[in-house]
């Protein structure tokens, strides 16, 4: 199908633009339901928005911030250094330089003379600290060093050779030239974005929910099920729907109850003449005359029971759950009656909400069909957790495929059906599948293993 309007698009010269391109990109990847679908709507951009904070914070203020202090901590060494080269060298100077290093620049300075610098520390693979305080060791102190970030969590260890055999050993904590608060600041952005993220997920739920409602009532409702009117919640939108909705399951209710208490006097008054008529016959003497009058009015009365049926649909019936092994194999013993072979396969019990008189009415017209059709018949049910299927299988000489639509038209009947000398009405098929339609399902007709017809009941049950 996406092939043929794809090839139809550049036939047309009009290429899908992009905006269309867009759209079909997020309909096939979304996730179908609406749920989903919002919490991603929500969620994207949360986390986008912090991704791009997040790395500018890392880009920018952590690696600026490391920058400058690693650069003062530089500085400040090399000014010791200076004032170490400056004055004459005693202990007592020594002294008053390491004191002035650990007191007012907090830096955990240590004169060690006699000593060389240890063989390179192995190198973290990626740190700030490292790569910053290096360059500006090395741009600004110019002296050969030895440094170790890693060896003691949260202290730096740098060495460096002010002269043979001086060492300046610096152990200092690593905030001195570290940005190290960034963490806890990260923290608190994904913290409170998940609170963020939280809230607008329990406040979708309830959204949502509303129309989750209207639509399985609208979907309980297709299928004939009871549904009781429920309360319009949730946005004006959403509660414009929910009382459209209320309002048009009332007009049908009440249109099908009209219908039906019509067709009811109708069909009423009709019969009563009608029986009045053949009890008239039934009181003239036997003749070939009356005994075609009396053909007549048999058929005009089954006729117009069929019309009344058709007419009824299901007649405003309720879907309740019902035995349907009692109803199938009711409906086989018609068939029986008729001199047919019968055979039925189904579970023993089988137990699922149909409107049973409706429901039996749409699997006698299929079994009536297949007994005016055909010498042997087989109906099997089976059910799983979604769909019940009733299946009526014939050997008779079966419908052609690209006739198999039309069958189920109002009064159509197939015209070697029609030169045969057997009554109907051509509704048998439309009326079974308007009931099968009232319960959401339908019916399918195909070829039988048996030979004949195989016409299929799938109802939902779920
Ligand atoms: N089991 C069947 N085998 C062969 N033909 C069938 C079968 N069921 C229905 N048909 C054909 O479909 C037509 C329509 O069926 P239906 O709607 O029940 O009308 P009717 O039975 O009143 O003729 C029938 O006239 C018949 O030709
Ligand atoms: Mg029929």
């Amino acid at each position: 199908m996406a092939s043929v309007s794809d090839r139809n698009d550049q036939v047309a010269g009009s290429r899908p633009s992009l905006y269309w391109r867009f759209n079909r990109f997020l309909e096939r990847h979304l996730p179908e339901r609406l749920y989903p679908r919002s919490l991603i709507i929500i969620i994207t951009p949360i986390v986008l928005l912090q991704s791009i904070m997040a790395f500018i914070i890392m880009e920018r203020y952590w690696d600026q911030v490391t920058k400058q202090l690693s650069k003062s901590v530089a500085r400040e060494i090399a000014f010791l250094i200076e004032v170490y080269e400056y004055y004459p060298k005693s202990p007592a100077n020594n002294q008053q330089l390491v004191r002035l290093a650990n007191d007012t620049l907090d830096l955990g300075l240590t004169i060690i003379e006699g000593q060389t610098l240890p063989p390179p520390a192995s190198k973290p693979l990626f740190s700030l600290l490292d790569q910053q305080l290096s360059k500006y060791v090395t741009r600004l102190v110019e002296r050969p060093y030895w440094l170790d970030t890693i060896g003691q969590t949260g202290y730096l260890d740098l060495r460096i050779e002010v002269q043979p055999g001086v060492i300046f050993r610096i152990l200092t904590n690593q905030k001195r030239a570290y940005a190290s608060n960034t963490h806890i600041f990260l923290l608190w952005m994904v913290g409170s974005s998940l609170v963020l993220m939280f809230v607008a997920v329990v406040f979708l739920r309830n959204q949502i929910k509303p129309i989750m409602q209207l639509a399985s009532a609208a979907q309980s409702f297709g299928m004939g099920r009871d549904v009781p009117a429920f309360q319009p919640k949730g946005a004006a939108e959403v509660q414009i729907a929910a009382k459209a909705f209320n309002d048009m399951r009332e007009r049908i209710e009440r249109h099908v109850e009209q219908r039906t208490a019509m067709l009811a006097g109708v069909s009423h008054d009709l019969r009563t003449i009608l029986t009045r008529f053949k009890l008239e016959l039934a009181c003239f003497p036997p003749s070939p005359q009356v005994e075609e009058l009396q053909r007549d009015a048999d058929e005009m009365q089954r006729m117009l029971e069929d019309y009344m049926a058709f007419v009824r649909g299901d007649g405003g019936e309720r879907s309740i759950v019902s035995d349907i092994s009692t109803i199938v194999s009711s409906v086989a013993r018609l068939a029986e009656k008729r001199g047919r072979d019968m055979s039925v396969e189904m579970p023993e019990e089988l137990w699922a909400a149909v409107k049973p008189n409706a429901f039996k009415r749409c699997l006698t017209n299929l079994v009536s069909n297949a007994a005016k059709h055909s010498q042997s018949i087989q109906i099997s049910a089976e059910m799983d957790e979604w769909r019940l299927r009733v299946i009526v299988d014939d050997n008779g000489p079966g419908i052609p495929p690209e006739k198999r639509e039309e069958v189920f038209r109002p009064f159509v009947r197939l015209d070697d059906a029609r030169n045969q000398d057997q009554s109907g009405t051509g509704l048998g098929l439309a009326i079974a599948r308007d009931i099968a339609r009232g319960h959401g399902g339908d019916i399918v007709l195909g070829d039988s293993p048996l030979g004949g017809l195989r016409a299929v009941i799938d109802i939902p049950v779920s």
